[in-house]
């Protein structure tokens, strides 16, 4: 348990002085000072390191947001399986806590607890004259608008699902063994469809397809169309209520995840038109595919190379393939950035695992970029390759015979 007991003098301060951070930015002097004089020097085998104060305090100020951002995404999974954010959303004037605590069923006590944190962290507003809540626009738009393109708390499930995972993923450091995407907690894969579907719905229609050489028409007039990874279908139904005239089948090889995305497409009201198969992508039926899609999911795949080299013989001559991927750069040095590090971050718990877990286990990671991209495509018989549009988080290649 954290309390200004134990963390205070772990930091040599008193809590509140970590509360005075917000006006006054915190510092070696502010914080350490007491404990480790400007001039310390770090003996490290022969060589002795002179600590730059300038450095620390940078490091120090990071690691209190990513403290805090640690906590709070638990905190962001409550409010959002509570209704928490869409209650105080749609109640259409500023809320207490017990207000908040009654319309939705749950206890004040935790509730303001829960809200303290949220406006401490920038999630929620609070008006302390009256001690009552809200959201601004904004913090509606991307907290409690579910068809919203910057809809945020499915980033936090994916990510405190993938978490529980870290046991075994330490495990596998040390044997090298993998760890099956299916093998996660179930909240992973909600997560992941929640997480991923408002940027499928803002992009995939209005600009992924219209980059590809004569795709959109083709899935306009009635098109044969494989996803391929599908998880819980998102993509798939995206494509399905946008062209009518087309026939989609979903393939993944996790049974769970084709059974959600059974349900959500009669959801949906696409079931007429989509359908969805446990399959592999180096074993998925069918042949003269218009149109095949993979979405994030390439660099899951233990073979990606086996993978292209069945889409290649599942097209018709003049079909094309669709690859989703995590933004990157081809140099490990072009992703160190904040993308570069969800990635890299994810890609260590959850997509390099994956690879491990399935035969050959390339495990290309999260992060492979563009030339690596290039090289599985034509390994697996592709003559084009292309790089057809992106976004600050995905790259989108168009690869044909
Ligand atoms: C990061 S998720 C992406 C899911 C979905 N395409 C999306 O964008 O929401 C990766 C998916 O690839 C699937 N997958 C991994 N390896 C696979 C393989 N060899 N064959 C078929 N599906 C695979 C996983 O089960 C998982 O659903």
């Amino acid at each position: 348990m954290i309390t200004g007991g134990s963390l205070g003098p772990a930091l040599g301060v008193s809590f509140s002085e970590c509360r005075d951070a917000q006006v006054k930015p915190l510092t070696l002097k502010s914080l350490w000072y007491k404990t480790i004089p400007p001039d310390y020097l770090l003996a490290k085998g022969e060589r002795r390191m002179s600590i730059n104060e300038e450095k620390l305090n940078q490091l120090l100020g990071k690691f209190v947001a990513d403290f805090g951002a640690a906590f709070h995404a638990g905190l962001v999974v409550i409010g959002e399986s509570l209704g928490l954010y869409k209650t105080l959303a749609q109640a259409g004037q500023p809320l207490t806590s017990a207000e908040l605590a009654e319309r939705t069923g749950t206890s004040e006590r935790y509730v303001r607890e829960w809200l303290c944190s949220q406006a401490a962290g920038g999630y929620v507003e609070y008006e302390a004259q009256t001690q009552r809540y809200f959201l601004t626009a904004e913090q509606a738009f991307a907290l409690a608008d579910e068809q919203s393109p910057a809809y945020l708390p499915g980033a936090f499930l994916l990510a405190v699902s993938a978490l529980r995972a870290v046991p075994k993923i330490t495990e596998a450091f040390r044997t090298g063994e993998g760890f099956g995407w299916h093998q996660h907690d179930h909240g992973l894969f909600r997560g992941t469809e929640m997480f991923f579907r408002p940027g499928y719905a803002a992009n995939l229609v209005s600009s992924w397809i219209p980059a590809f050489d004569g795709v959109e028409a083709k899935l306009k007039a009635g098109a044969k169309v494989a996803d391929v990874g599908c998880g819980l279908g998102a993509s798939t139904i995206l494509m399905a209520q946008a062209f009518p005239n087309s026939s989609f089948i979903g393939f993944d090889y996790h049974d769970k995840s084709i059974e959600m995305a059974r349900q959500k497409a009669v959801e949906a009201g696409v079931a007429d038109r989509v359908e969805f198969a446990v399959a592999k992508a180096k074993d998925y039926p069918g042949e003269n595919y218009d149109f095949v899609t993979f979405f994030d999911c390439l660099h899951d795949m233990g073979d990606p190379v086996g993978a292209a080299a069945h889409v290649r013989g599942s097209l018709a001559p003049d079909g094309t393939w669709m690859i989703v991927e995590p933004f990157a750069g081809d140099q490990v040095e072009d992703n160190l950035n904040p993308v570069g590090r969800i990635y890299y971050s994810a890609s260590t718990l959850l997509c390099t695992p994956a690879s491990l877990s399935q035969e050959v286990g390339l495990a290309l990671g999260a992060q492979a970029g563009e030339a690596r991209m290039r090289e599985i495509v034509t390994a697996g018989g592709f003559k084009h390759f292309r790089r057809a549009t992106e976004t600050p988080f995905n790259i989108i290649f168009e690869a044909t015979p």
